[in-house]
Parts: structure tokens; sequence; C-alpha cells
């Protein structure tokens, strides 16, 4: 069975969700505590095993690809300094020459069509797909999870869902499963965007996949679903009549980084989370609360 040695990160968003910062702020770049989101999500794909990057960009998403560039200036300075610490964490996150790609969507035509851009950097092997604006906390990772789930199933597709929280199922694709016995299970449907009191169930696909590469035949119909997108989910669900999928539910904690609460539930989880900074946070933020 072929390792899962690359990743997509889909980035090409707009970020309409958190306007005003995204007009000029790639919504992938904001803040989690002192990081960029995208940071996180970078870290779990290493953690993963993930060799290679494969970011699906827009325009106005330039300063993705210069963050993971060198800062010449901001280096130089860091060393005259003898700020070392901090330079070497900078270093330490840039790729090695070579394993990060950058390819263009070049019209907003949906997630489904973001992937099938990353198609040639892909080639014929299983790949992970991560949607960047989730930081899901887990231990191990939760693409970690979702790998050794693939490994475990001998190769089948593997989505990573989760519970949806009451009443929100209409905004995320969900799935069916063939009965639920522990956390993986395997699926017999999905739907992108039910139309409320039609989902199939209480499980949302909540943004880690790991795909066998025949996903991108699957995608070249290049049909419009929900929204008038062309939907990942609707590639998947055609590839289901013909290799099996099953849904992982992982172990951890996910924040939707998309969103303007979720995007603060992350700040203070992280923030709390630091050995560094935790006891200021919770001395910072316990008074707001009461
Ligand atoms: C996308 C996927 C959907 C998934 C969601 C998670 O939807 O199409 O299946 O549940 O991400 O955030 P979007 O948020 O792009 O509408």
């Amino acid at each position: 069975m072929a390792r899962v040695r690359k990743a997509v990160l889909p980035v090409a968003g707009l970020g309409t969700r958190v306007l005003p910062a995204t007009k000029t702020i790639p919504k992938e770049l904001l803040t989690v505590v002192d990081r960029p989101i995208l940071s996180y999500v970078v870290e779990e794909a290493r953690q993963a095993g993930i060799e290679h990057l494969v970011f699906v960009t827009g325009r106005a998403k330039g300063a993705i690809e210069d963050y993971f560039d060198h800062q010449v200036e901001l280096e130089d300075q860091l060393r005259a300094k003898g700020k070392t610490a901090m330079l070497e964490e900078l270093l330490a996150e840039l790729p090695k020459p070579g394993e990060m790609s950058f390819v263009r969507q070049m019209a907003p035509l949906g997630l489904g069509h973001a992937v099938w851009c990353a198609r040639d950097l892909i080639g014929d092997e299983p790949f992970a797909v991560m949607l960047p604006d989730m930081i899901m906390d887990a231990t191990p990772g939760a693409l970690a999870q979702a790998i050794e789930a693939h490994e475990q199933t001998g190769g089948a597709n593997i989505v990573v869902v989760e519970p949806c929280p009451e009443g929100q199922a209409h905004q995320y694709g969900i799935v069916a499963l063939d009965g639920q016995d522990g956390r993986l299970n395997r699926m017999t449907g999905m739907v992108e965007k039910p139309p409320k009191g039609t989902e199939p169930s209480n499980l949302f696909i909540s943004g880690r996949y790991v795909l066998n590469a025949s996903i991108f035949d699957a995608l070249a119909h290049h049909e419009k679903g929900a929204g008038g997108e062309i939907q990942l989910t609707d590639a998947m669900a055609r590839l289901m009549k013909t290799e099996p999928f099953h849904a992982l539910e992982y172990a951890g904690t996910t924040y939707d980084c998309g969103d303007k609460v979720g995007l603060l539930r992350a700040n203070v989880a992280m923030a709390l989370k630091r050995p560094d900074l935790a006891e200021a946070a919770r001395a910072a933020i316990t008074p707001l609360l009461s």
C-alpha cells in the first residue's frame, strides 16, 4: 500500500465570515495567539509524516507563500540582536527546498474544483486534504489518526467526522453510516449541506480527508452541487459507488477559525494550553467573564 506523503490545502477561500479582517489578510493567516492558523495545520501535517504540501491559492493570497519563505532582513536583525530562540523558531517552520507547491485556483468554483486543481501535483498516489481554517487539537493529530485508519482499512478513503452542533447540519457535509461501532465506521452515503430536517445523521465532515487518486476522475465531471459549487462531497459520493469510504470520529477538539466565535475560542484555548502564557492569559480573561 502506498504511503500518504502529500497533502492538499485549499487556501483560495475568501473568508467572508471574518470580514473585514480578511479584506487584506488571507483568513488562513489570521492569528491564533501568536501564530497564523495555517501554522497549526502545517505542524499537524508534518507530525503525520506529510512530506509535500500543495497549496491551492487564489488572488490576494500571496502572503501565504511569503510566510513560508525567508524574511532576510528580519532574520538578519534577530541574528544581530542575539534573539536566537525566535530566529530558530522562524527557521524551523520553513520548508526544505521543494517541499511546498502552489497552484492557483483562478475562479472560486468550489472545494471540489480546488482539490481537482492539485491533480498533476499529486499524481497517482493516496493523499490528504486538510481544510486550513480548522485547527484540530489532538494527540496524535487528526491527520495522523486518519492516515492510521487508511492503513488499518487496507487503503480505504477516510473522512474525519464529528458530531454536529444542534441545528447546524445544513451548513456542512453530513455522512450516513452502515451502523456505528467504535470510532471508525463504513459509510453508506454523504450529502453536502442537506436541507434542514433531511440530514442522514448528526456527523459532519470536519476537515481532514485521506483520499485515493481516483477521486480526480470523480472530480473531472465538474458537476455543480450545493450552492452552485463543485463539491468535494459530491465527488466522494460518486466514488463511493466503486470504493469503500470510512468515517473516522477522531479523538480531539476542533476550532473552526473561519468563524468569528470559533477564532476567538481557538485563541483562548491555545493561550491556556501554552506553558509560557497560561497563567497570564487566565488572569486577563477571568475578570472579563465575571
Ligand atoms: C466544506 C465542505 C463540507 C465540510 C465543511 C467543514 O464546506 O464542503 O463538507 O463539512 O467544509 O467546514 P464549506 O465550509 O466550504 O462550505
